[in-house]
């Protein structure tokens, strides 16, 4: 898979994107990562990527020229499934919208920052809009490497134990059951009994259970959304 990605700040994104699991999957040629400084595209002699907004307001918004330049630059050569915006009001991020953008093979993820971007890109450019929660981020970097994170792992042959993504929290609809690992007694807090017994097929339920029983208390809204 490519993801490719627009910033102002680039370098906002490095470090999320160089470690663990999206490092090994870059490292395994799993992951291709393509990361494009806007201002390159910026116009004249300072390089000018935003502008005031027609109508008066607060803010400047990312001008629509030095913006479609450089996303053409990058359609010339590939072709991508999704051009996607990270925006505070597009589709919230979730687990099966992660799932679903990991079978893909090229995304082009668009970092947007002050007001945000002229509204002609995301009519006749964008294809998706995408945000990661409902509050507001100062730009569009941190949202990018939580979706790049959320994909990467996803792809097959990334994480080691090629379950371990599929039993992951919300993959079901159901949070995570509680986990332990040695020793089996620290001071006087101790393993449920239940892991120590051997019994793979009761143990099984018993995480079944405590996942239930999580996500009733922690989040209803999962079993109901069905
Ligand atoms: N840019 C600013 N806030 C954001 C959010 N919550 N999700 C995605 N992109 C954003």
């Amino acid at each position: 898979m490519n993801i490719s990605i627009i910033s102002l700040l680039p370098e906002l994104l490095e470090s999320p994107l160089n470690h663990s699991i999206i490092r090994r999957a870059r490292d395994k040629s799993l992951l291709d990562i393509q990361i494009i400084d806007l201002r390159n595209f910026g116009l004249g002699v300072h390089k000018q990527l935003d502008d005031y907004q027609f109508g008066g307001g607060a803010g400047m918004v990312m001008m629509i020229e030095p913006l479609v330049n450089c996303i053409e630059s990058l359609t010339a050569k590939t072709q991508y499934d999704e051009i996607i915006y990270l925006t505070p009001d597009g589709e919230l991020l979730t687990q099966p919208l992660a799932n679903q953008l990991s079978l893909k093979a090229n995304l082009l993820l668009i970092c947007g920052h002050y007001k945000g971007i002229d509204q002609r890109i995301r009519d006749h450019w964008i294809t998706k809009e995408i945000s990661i929660g409902d509050y507001v981020l100062s730009g569009g970097e941190l949202a990018a490497c939580v979706l790049t994170d959320a994909i990467g792992r996803l792809i097959p042959g990334v994480l080691n134990d090629e379950s371990s993504a599929l039993t992951d929290s919300f993959q079901d609809n159901l949070l995570s059951p509680p986990v332990y690992t040695r020793p089996a007694e620290f001071r006087d807090l101790k393993v449920p009994e239940i892991l120590l017994s051997g019994h793979q097929a009761k143990i099984e339920d018993w995480r079944y259970e405590q996942a239930l029983n999580r996500t009733r208390i922690r989040r209803p809204d999962l079993l109901t959304n069905e």
